[in-house]
């Protein structure tokens, strides 16, 4: 008994050393861990209509329908790094980042959607960029689909046309092919839960088609087998000579059940497995197909509703071999955590609609929230469950964090100390997923500076940088929180107890 004891004295000492160190001592990012920051072009470069672009669905829904948007805003000029990319590149020098994540407008590029014109001051504009960041040490790692598609194609049904697989690789070959001599980090498409569900199955995002229970599966087989054609072309095509990465960020919350009942095991498991698995089991599992809870429980349903076959529609067996094993890194964005169950309670949905397929609900203790201005709830424990979920998975493939960050509703606001908390806190739970043995390689925290929150308009911030929107010169100014990056970039460790002399100005850093 006594030996016993001691074991168990051993083993809470080690447990309480872990979160001491994890509040106390200065954590060490392993050698080669690459950090960087991400934006996406609708939300940064402004410029519409300028040098050639084409419309895309982010133009006409703002344009068409400003109530859309809490405050009535738009795109239109943004943070105008179409024309400010060199002060971009300049808080990137002073944040000392390994690398820079941003997206390629579409339209931007093909004006119509398809490639029958190469719009070429769009290409110059990314030239420029793209040669800026590599003049001062940063690599671009550029996202192909960051939601804005082109009206166009979107008029001819836009995901939910079978025809978009063929309209995104023609555009993807365009990308590798203008660009791939210098970027050598490619993401195909951003965040395809939210792409299918707010934008086909809900009313949220662009092009809010409302189609509850139809629209966004259809999307989701036709995105995923998009991203997969786009995958092997430049697998194909254009990795034996260019020699980077491509890969797929995916959407992730993590979604823990609010007791340990087996009703509400099931429904969290069911929650993970709707959100992101439905993108990532198809292309990371040995079955190259949607998630079995899921087309257990969608056919189920449909069955019921009197649907002549499940509403989830079916890979065929070439497309399932297609899509099998088509990304370099598991790209995750990661922002929150929510407790889930499902009990006589579980809330009434539209019916047909994903939500009622998945038919669970959700709680966030108000404890979650660091403080009233701030939006995104703060559960950093989540992000090492569900890394290591992600490990126990799909056999610890090597994953690349490409957004974390909070949202915040405090306005012009210099000291951030909540966006502080939150990022030591996120990036100390992903110090212990490396701990427990997850193939993390790399950070870009979202986001390099305030900019267009989708329907939140300018309302939610999520910026290292601060944006004047009232000054034609959107005037960047950093933020305690950029203070802090810096620091941690440049020790490559993360200290909870370093304060920022804000009274200096951040300088560039060494080696930029
Ligand atoms: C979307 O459809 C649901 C019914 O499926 C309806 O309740 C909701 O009001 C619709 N939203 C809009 C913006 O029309
Ligand atoms: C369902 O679960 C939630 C969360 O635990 C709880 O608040 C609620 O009372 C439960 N409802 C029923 C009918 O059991």
């Amino acid at each position: 008994m006594a030996t016993l004891g001691v074991i168990a004295l051993l083993c809470a000492s080690v447990a309480l050393t872990h979160a001491y160190n994890a509040r106390h001592e200065v954590r060490k990012f392993p050698d080669g861990f690459l950090f960087g920051t991400a934006t996406a072009s609708y939300q940064v470069e402004g410029a519409w209509d300028a040098d050639g672009k084409g419309e895309n669905i982010w133009d006409r829904i703002t344009h068409t329908n400003p109530d859309h948007i809490m405050d009535k805003s738009n795109g239109d000029i943004a943070d105008n790094s179409y024309y400010l990319y060199r002060r971009d590149v300049q808080m990137m020098r002073e944040l000392g980042l390994d690398l820079y994540r941003s997206s390629i407008s579409w339209t931007r590029i093909l004006p119509s959607g398809f490639p029958d014109k190469i719009n070429e001051a769009g290409v110059q504009y990314y030239n420029n960029l793209i040669d800026e960041l590599l003049k001062y040490n940063i690599q671009p790692m550029m996202t192909l689909y960051h939601w804005d598609l082109p009206q166009k194609l979107q008029d001819l049904g836009g995901w939910a046309n079978p025809e978009i697989v063929t309209w995104y690789a023609d555009y993807s070959r365009v990308v590798f092919k203008l660009f791939g001599d210098r970027v050598k980090y490619f993401i195909t498409i951003n965040e395809p839960y939210l792409v299918c569900n707010s934008g086909y199955g809900g009313d949220k995002l662009a092009p809010a088609l409302n189609s509850t229970g139809i629209g966004e599966y259809m999307c989701a087989k036709h995105l995923l087998l998009a991203h997969a054609k786009a995958y092997h072309i430049y697998d194909d095509e254009f990795r034996p000579s260019q020699k980077g990465k491509i890969f797929i960020s995916f959407s992730a919350q993590w979604y823990e059940p609010i007791s340990d009942s087996a009703a509400d095991v099931e429904a969290a498991h069911d929650a993970n497995q709707f959100e992101w698995a439905q993108y990532s089991w198809p292309i990371y599992s040995e079955t190259g197909d949607f998630p079995p809870e899921m087309k257990k429980r969608i056919a189920a349903r449909s069955a019921e509703q009197g649907f002549p076959r499940s509403r989830l529609p079916e890979f065929s067996p070439e497309e399932i071999e297609l899509v099998k094993g088509t990304s370099d890194f598991f790209g995750l964005n990661h922002y929150t955590t929510n407790q889930i169950y499902r009990n006589a309670s579980v809330p009434q949905f539209n019916v047909p609609s994903i939500e009622d397929d998945l038919g669970v609900g959700s709680y966030t203790p108000i404890e979650w929230q660091l403080s009233e201005t701030s939006k995104t709830k703060y559960v950093a424990w989540g992000f090492t469950k569900l890394l290591n979920r992600i490990k126990d998975a799909y056999k610890n493939p090597p994953v690349f964090i490409t957004e974390n960050g909070i949202g915040t509703r405090d306005g012009m606001n210099l000291i951030d100390d909540d966006r502080v908390t939150y990022y030591r806190g996120y990036l100390d739970a992903l110090l212990d997923a490396l701990e427990d043995g997850c193939d993390v390689r790399g950070y870009t925290a979202w986001s390099l500076m305030d900019n267009f929150e989708w329907t939140d308009g300018y309302t939610t911030r999520f910026g290292l940088y601060e944006v004047n929107y009232d000054s034609i010169y959107r005037t960047r100014t950093p933020r305690k929180s950029a203070y802090v990056y810096r620091e941690l970039l440049r020790s490559r460790s993360l200290d909870h107890h370093y304060e920022p002399d804000l009274t200096q100005p951040l300088t560039i850093a060494p080696g930029h």
